[in-house]
């Protein structure tokens, strides 16, 4: 039985991300971005499968608006591949690029679903990579600021929710510091990681004001990866421990967005020895007051002192229970946690889960159904939680399910599902799981 309640209006959707689910990265004049220059270097994906194909969205898509409509969706959230747009990253516009989104915004709308647009979900032009490093570059910063104004006049008209980023935690540590993902390297190296957190903040702050004045009743915001993290004990050194992990991953990020500052316990802990590149008004500019926030979330850990992860000198704690694909750890109540420690700390005017939900190991069953009941429950226990968040007053206007499809999970590349649908690449025929229909009642107000 459902004992939730979630007000009238509220978006539920799905998300997915360009390079994730497009494929045709040849077509229609699109450059080369990082990550097919990454998926392309032998051993950096599993298998090394790349983003050539992907779900081959790009020509499939009238089928998957189809999809979300079945679905009773009211909301998607995509992004759009700046490769596209600038092949080079700035310069000329590629009109062609423009035109796909520009028809896909106009299929969301014809079948009543919400556009919400991410700017950057790590898919950067290749050329912006090899001119000094990518987000390392200051220069960077105009570059995305001309990206966003005109991707905001050509698609302003119809699309009222923009992000600028997706999680640059994500991508600030794992293209720029351990280099899991593209560009991958420098390994290591903690103040090009800084510098590119930075860059990538101001980039988003500039951006802002670019989309209020293109955009008629604009609603921008930024979506953060988020961890609920809580310390193993009340012992000091574990109680430091979480904060400096909370930290690298939440604070650093949110703090300048709402407080205008970096964590002090940050600049003078651990990254007392290294300096963003700040220069006088970037922390105004990146302070730029927001619609909403956009939460993705997806892990809870608790942390202790220890050497799991040298440089932040923390221990995992691995708690009893149940563990997604990717190992995260299955806790709905972290959710509610981190959802309230939001609104507590940084008192957005909304907020959506942008992103959540979780791989498990689907399979076609001889009836030609895929019974994810692993999902299926996943999902319940979050959205219950959701529930909770909201009317304890969280203003949450909407949760989006990672992901519409099964698509190129990064690194891991097709080997981790995540959709509430099911890809079968060979064919790419698509079969829509027992959570689709399950998140299909739930929108429709009918999930028991
Ligand atoms: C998030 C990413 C998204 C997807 C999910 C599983 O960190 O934003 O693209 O990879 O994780």
């Amino acid at each position: 039985m459902t004992d939730w309640h979630f007000p009238p209006g509220f978006i539920w959707g799905t998300a997915t991300a360009s390079y994730q689910i497009e494929g045709a990265v040849h077509e229609d004049g699109r450059g080369v971005s990082i990550w097919d220059t990454f998926s392309h270097t032998p051993g950096k994906t599993l298998n090394g499968d790349t983003g050539d194909v992907a779900c081959d969205h790009y020509h499939r898509w009238p089928e998957d608006i189809a999809i979300m409509q079945a679905l009773n969706l009211n909301g998607y959230r995509f992004s759009i591949a700046w490769p596209r747009i600038f092949p080079q990253g700035r310069g000329a516009v590629n009109q062609k690029g423009l035109d796909f989104y520009s028809r896909l915004v106009d299929g969301l709308l014809a079948a009543g679903i919400t556009p919400f647009v991410t700017l950057y979900h790590w898919d950067l032009p290749q050329a912006l990579q090899d001119e000094g490093g990518g987000w390392a570059r200051r220069g960077i910063v105009d570059d995305f600021v001309n990206y966003a104004d005109v991707v905001s006049r050509a698609l302003g008209d119809r699309v009222k929710y923009w992000t600028t980023f997706n999680e640059i935690f994500v991508f600030a540590t794992q293209g720029y510091l351990t280099g899991e993902m593209a560009p991958g390297a420098p390994i290591l190296d903690l103040d090009t990681f800084l510098a590119a957190g930075h860059h990538a903040l101001l980039a988003h702050g500039r951006a802002v004001p670019v989309l209020r004045a293109n955009v008629p009743g604009a609603q921008v915001g930024i979506v953060h990866y988020t961890q609920a993290i809580e310390a193993a004990s009340d012992a000091p050194e574990d109680v430091a421990a979480a904060q400096r992990l909370d930290g690298f991953m939440n604070r650093w990020y949110l703090d300048p967005i709402y407080k205008g500052e970096y964590p002090a316990d940050m600049l003078n802990g651990l990254y007392a020895y290294f300096r963003p590149p700040i220069q006088p008004g970037d922390l105004d500019a990146i302070r730029a007051p927001l619609d909403f926030q956009g939460v993705n979330f997806y892990e809870r850990s608790i942390v202790g002192e220890g050497s799991d992860l040298p440089f932040i000198n923390i221990r995992y704690v691995r708690p009893e229970g149940e563990y997604t694909a990717m190992g995260w750890h299955v806790y709905p109540p972290g959710l509610y946690d981190m959802l309230t420690r939001i609104q507590r700390d940084y008192a957005p005017k909304a907020i959506y889960v942008t992103e959540n939900g979780a791989a498990f190991a689907d399979e076609i069953a001889p009836d030609g159904s895929v019974h994810d009941e692993q999902r299926v429950a996943y999902l319940r226990g979050y959205f219950q939680q959701a529930a909770r968040a909201i009317s304890d007053g969280v203003p949450l206007k909407g949760y989006f399910v990672w992901s519409l499809l099964d698509n190129f999970e990064w690194a891991h590349g097709y080997d981790k599902r995540f959709g509430v649908v099911y890809v079968d690449y060979p064919t790419q025929r698509r079969i829509i799981k027992d959570s689709g229909y399950f998140l299909a009642q739930v929108a429709a107000g009918t999930a028991k």
